[in-house]
């Protein structure tokens, strides 16, 4: 049965004009997609606190077709686009999303997609010899770029050949010519795991590529949702509604029936280029470009003015690695507490890492040996594995996503000799920029765990710390507020 008062289109010119009436939206009129574009976003990012952008006017495409950049990056932003309210900041954002990605998670299965028969997505239709993707105006985004990339913020919907599962992940979509795309799926990730199994059977695979719609869209099909969970669902857990989805005319695939453009096609047995390079969300090159799986494109789908969708990796911050870090953080402390750590303050994936490569949990020590277990698990839980380098543990007092007083806790509560434990031959990547100079022949990594907590069994005698309390702090700053504002 097919119905459509109810359910939500993810229509991305909705949240834009949320965002405009935020004052968080700059529009950017005659910027070039030929490295103008991706170098302004990548400038914008690194300001104290960038905008979302909005590129129209784009020279030698017809006005109206544009690409969004930085949708992300921001509390106030971040928080609309996972439906929290408007938290201006980012103190008030990490406390409102603790335990939500775990609620999240439970309530997916009661937000299946509702099947409609149409959408604005239908509006116009390339098929056959007329699809050309070169229609739109995709960025050259770095000047070492293999390719324009039309695919950065976007979701790739696939299916699982056996059970029919469909999965939604973002991974990177390269122009190679009108009609073919290079896919870029590290091995391992879901939609991967899905067409190693269509190749194995012989069998073609059919994509469906969301090049643009609300972003909360991208955001959860760029992080770990469950094996064999729709983010569909979990979307529609979010937005406490069910996502609207249309059908794909040739691959019956869904997508949201607002989205601005679809791609759709079939990656083919044995049908792999060169992919890339293209930088990745650590802030380098990987060392070569490699082959991917194309997809032959044979049918595209577009609305009026269409909007791409534009996420691109850089040195961090980048585009992306605020909405990293807060998601990741969040899923962490559910992570910990899940595998029976108590006492966790918070959870902070610095954006120096990509999220990833640097964590620090802050905790209320309880018991011997609660830090390490603590460090230990959040360097190995499902979320916090791959590619994790770093893990810092630290007191109730340090704040984890304040650097300066992490760095501090390292550097007076910590003896290296005592307190780092490694871990070898880890989860890895063959993306780790350190891969070069590594012994395995597979993508293995070693971790380091600081346990920058005071001494546990000292800790009645451990020295006091040299600042003023918090209650002369309050008082002090009340009474001296035009001198310290
Ligand atoms: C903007 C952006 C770009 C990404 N690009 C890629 C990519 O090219 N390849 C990849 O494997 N993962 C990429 N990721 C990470 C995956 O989206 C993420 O690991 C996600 O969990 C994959 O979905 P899956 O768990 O359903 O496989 C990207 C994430 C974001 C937010």
């Amino acid at each position: 049965m097919t119905k459509t008062s109810t359910a939500h289109s993810l229509d991305l010119r909705a949240w834009l004009d949320e965002v405009r009436a935020l004052g968080e939206l700059t529009e950017v009129s005659g910027a070039d997609w030929n490295l103008e574009l991706g170098a302004i976003s990548e400038l914008n990012v690194k300001k104290e606190r960038p905008d979302a952008l909005l590129f129209d006017d784009i020279p030698g495409y017809p006005k109206g077709f544009r690409v969004a950049t930085c949708s992300t990056s921001s509390p106030a932003r971040l928080s609309s686009i996972l439906r929290v309210g408007h938290q201006a900041s980012h103190r008030e954002l990490v406390k409102t999303l603790r335990g939500r990605p775990k609620q999240w998670q439970a309530q997916a299965v009661e937000f299946e997609p509702v099947k409609v028969e149409s959408g604005p997505v239908f509006e116009n239709i390339q098929s056959g010899d007329d699809v050309d993707l070169f229609s739109f105006p995709s960025p050259l985004w770095h000047e070492k770029d293999g390719g324009r990339y039309i695919g950065t913020g976007c979701m790739v919907v696939t299916k699982d050949l056996d059970s029919g599962w469909v999965n939604v992940g973002t991974y990177r979509v390269m122009i190679h010519d009108r009609n073919h795309v290079g896919l870029d799926m590290i091995p391992g990730k879901h939609g991967a795991i899905q067409y190693d199994k269509h190749m194995k059977a012989g069998k073609p695979f059919p994509v469906a590529i969301v090049i643009g719609c609300d972003p909360l869209g991208y955001l959860i099909s760029g992080i770990e949702v469950p094996f064999g969970m729709c983010e569909l669902n979990y979307i529609g857990a979010i937005l406490k509604q069910p996502v609207s989805v249309v059908s794909g005319q040739l691959s019956g695939l869904p997508f949201p029936s607002a989205s601005e453009i679809v791609i759709e096609g079939w990656a083919h047995p044995g049908d792999e280029r060169i992919e890339g390079p293209f930088g990745e969300f650590h802030g380098y090159y990987p060392g070569k470009a490699e082959t991917a799986p194309v997809v032959t494109i044979e049918r595209i789908y577009y609305r009026d003015n269409p909007i791409i969708m534009g996420s691109p990796p850089a040195k961090p911050p980048n585009d992306y690695s605020y909405s990293k870090a807060v998601m990741r953080s969040a899923l962490l402390v559910d992570a910990l507490q899940a595998a029976g750590v108590p006492d966790v303050e918070g959870v902070w994936a610095h954006e120096i890492g990509g999220a990833r490569m640097f964590n620090v949990v802050s905790i209320r020590q309880r018991y011997a040996g609660h830090a390490r277990q603590a460090g230990h698990i959040l360097s190995q839980c499902g979320v916090g594995a791959y590619m994790s380098r770093y893990t810092i543990v630290v007191d109730e007092d340090i704040d984890p996503s304040n650097m300066q007083e992490v760095m501090w806790a390292v550097a007076t509560r910590s003896d290296p000799d005592l307190d780092i434990d490694i871990i070898k031959r880890g989860m890895g990547s063959k993306n780790d920029p350190m891969s070069i100079a590594y012994p395995y022949k597979a993508p293995f990594n070693s971790k380091a765990i600081i346990d920058a907590c005071r001494p546990y069994d000292f800790l009645s005698e451990f020295p006091e710390v040299a600042e003023a309390s918090k209650e002369l702090q309050d008082k002090v700053r009340a009474k001296w507020q035009h001198i310290l504002d």
